[in-house]
């Protein structure tokens, strides 16, 4: 795909997206809403059947992304819950999405086998854990299968000193396609990430940003990026 064709597939579909995500608070340790439009504007235009995400993380917010702008699609979230160990509290607050499948274990040992048993299906897949190099590492096993039509891997922007080694290293691959917080991308969506709230912890009440409660650390987001299968 070439850049200006994904400018363009973001442009048409972000209205979609963001009456989609309208309403849904920023869980904290979760992918960025500007991030989620490049990977939701991918889905859509590949028409995909399957949408994997590896990991659902503390609060599932990627998943709910996924699983909200998408009820007909199936998608896969895979944690090994070792480090927030919040499964519980993940699957009560995201049971009204009937969509969603949860796998507990290691992406490594459960993608493959998820590819294996859905050999016809167009699949994406959003890698926000493991991270850069590690995620790589696994998508080049993963697109072997060529149902597996494009990736999105997290916290590997160039704006922010703490994924600044991640971003060199998918740099270096010479494959990006764009990263979301590339300055032109984040002054055209980076509003998708303000004026929301926010939740901090599991029982705490949602507090409204202005900005973004990460902005001092990541005045772009962490930014996430898409490499074409
Ligand atoms: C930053 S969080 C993901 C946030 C989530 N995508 C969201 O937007 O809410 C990273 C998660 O990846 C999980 N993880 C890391 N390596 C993994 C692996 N190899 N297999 C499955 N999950 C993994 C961690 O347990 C953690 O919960």
């Amino acid at each position: 795909m070439e850049l200006s064709i994904f400018k363009k597939t973001l442009g048409d579909y972000v209205k979609k997206y963001e009456n989609d995500i309208d309403g849904l608070f920023y869980w904290s340790s979760s992918l960025y809403f500007s991030a989620g439009l490049g990977f939701c504007a991918l889905c859509n235009y590949y028409d995909c059947d399957i949408i994997i995400d590896s990991g659902t993380g503390k609060y599932g917010l990627s998943t709910e992304i996924f699983a909200k702008c998408f009820p007909n699609k199936k998608i896969i979230t895979i944690d090994t819950h070792s480090y927030y160990n919040n499964e519980k509290f993940i699957k009560n607050r995201l049971k009204q999405y009937k969509n969603i499948k949860f796998i507990e274990g290691n992406s490594e040992k459960e993608i493959p086998k998820i590819l294996n048993n859905y050999k016809n299906k167009k699949i994406a897949i959003m890698y926000d854990g493991p991270k850069g190099k590690g995620a790589y590492e696994l998508f080049k096993i993963h697109r072997k299968n060529k149902n597996v039509l494009f990736a999105g891997f997290d916290d590997c922007g160039g704006s922010n000193k703490y994924t600044i080694g991640s971003y060199n290293f998918m740099k270096s691959t010479n494959e990006v396609l764009c990263w979301s917080d590339e300055d032109w991308y984040y002054e055209k969506y980076g509003y998708l990430d303000k004026n929301r709230y926010h939740v901090n912890h599991n029982n705490d009440l949602p507090i409204l940003y202005e900005g973004h409660p990460y902005k001092e650390s990541y005045p772009k987001g962490p930014g996430s990026c898409f490499i074409i299968n």
